[in-house]
């Protein structure tokens, strides 16, 4: 509007007559600075469970009481439920299904966390977990059009519950450092267009998106911190402009723990050594971007202290444990929730402990170990 018009407006009041009619429908956008999870009951999924029950039934079988008690109360706790696959694209219906069904039986509005994790050329850089979509074969389109489509139609028509969903673990953590891996390469701008189009067909005041910002030890290093902001920001960027996000997912399917016991030598100088001072390092670099500094951190499994010789290690770690059961009571105003992200007991490749089966697939003996070293707080009932 030219200053002359402008003063025009103003003098015969049209500028208010510009305003939205109450009838003009309401732009879609997430609301505000209110935490998604406050207030909601975390939603279990009953097919992630059903798996413990193997777990169970083995304690049974040694006679080993106590481990078999507290599976049962594992089983009772809330994961994110992941979609890495056209064919998964059902795990949602069976999520919604079930979370309506706790919803009215309970009465408590429930949050359901799901992971968006399609990609083409997914997983660049380790390949264990790599997906279905190639670029080089209409990855992009097919990604668009019969991955995240259906995704979002599915939540759009899922108004009565909340969605806390993740964006793509990994993949803009290799665009910060690994674009020297050929593949990484050549999967940059598919990845940003992806997760631009995710973004911006997910706009629903009942959804509330993280994009996977990896892990403390991964972008936490100091020099990686603008890096990673900037591309987050190039992202958001091209979803639009008004588009929004909730914030960003740290350490998914990895092992730091929110709060460290002990500062492992392998962090050295860096002051992301655990995920709760990441969150706190990361946070002024996307607050000076622009975007918003709010963080869901994966506590599913946490490895013991000194399980690790190195940063890098991120393969059925061991020893580890469940880690803290899922919580808004974070003692860190940046972090949004604690929440179980990985399944635990789902395996994160064929490598780390021996006679790891694929990326996915459950390994039991690594969720016994889980369990016998599981957090206290998830035995504590109040
Ligand atoms: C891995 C697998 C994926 C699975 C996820 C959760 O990333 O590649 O298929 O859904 O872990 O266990």
């Amino acid at each position: 509007m030219r200053v002359s018009s402008l003063l025009a407006a103003l003098a015969t009041g049209s500028l208010v007559a510009a305003a939205p009619s109450p009838k003009s429908p309401k732009p879609s956008t997430p609301t505000g600075d209110v935490n998604p999870f406050e207030g909601k009951t975390f939603f279990v999924n009953p097919k992630w469970s059903a798996k413990l029950d193997q777990t169970a039934k083995a304690f049974l079988k040694k006679g080993d009481l106590i481990n078999w008690a507290k599976t049962l109360r594992v089983q009772q706790i809330s994961t994110f439920v992941w979609v890495s696959r056209r064919s998964e694209l059902s795990n949602i219906d069976d999520a919604i299904a079930a979370a309506r069904k706790a919803q009215k039986l309970t009465g408590r509005k429930q949050i359901v966390g799901l992971v968006l994790y399609n990609l083409p050329d997914r997983d660049c850089s380790a390949g264990e977990s790599a997906g279905e979509l190639d670029s080089t074969k209409d990855g992009l389109q097919l990604y668009k059009d019969t991955f995240v489509k259906p995704y979002a139609e599915k939540l759009a028509a899922a108004k009565d519950l909340t969605f806390a969903v993740v964006l793509e673990p990994d993949s803009l953590a290799n665009l910060v450092t690994n674009l020297g891996v050929p593949l990484c390469e050549r999967a940059a701008d598919v990845y940003r267009e992806g997760i631009a189009y995710a973004i911006s067909s997910l706009q629903f005041d009942h959804v509330h998106l993280y994009i996977d910002a990896a892990h403390g030890g991964w972008l936490g290093w100091d020099p990686n911190l603008p890096l990673a902001a900037k591309e987050f920001a190039t992202v958001l960027k091209l979803a639009g402009e008004g588009k929004k996000i909730r914030g960003f997912a740290t350490n998914v399917s990895n092992y730091n723990p929110f709060n460290a016991l002990v500062r492992e030598n392998y962090t050295e100088w860096s002051n992301s050594w655990d995920e709760s001072h990441y969150a706190s390092s990361l946070a002024p670099h996307l607050e000076a971007e622009g975007l918003p500094a709010h963080f869901i951190v994966d506590q599913g499994r946490v490895h013991l202290p000194g399980a690790r010789e190195e940063w890098g290690e991120w393969c059925n770690v061991e020893p580890a444990g469940f880690g803290p059961k899922p919580t808004t009571n974070t003692n860190n105003t940046h972090v949004d929730a604690l929440v179980w992200i990985k399944p635990g007991g789902e395996s994160d490749g064929q490598c780390g402990m021996a006679g790891a089966p694929r990326a996915g697939e459950w390994f039991d003996e690594y969720a016994q170990m889980l369990v016998k070293n599981a957090d206290k707080s998830i035995f504590k009932f109040w």
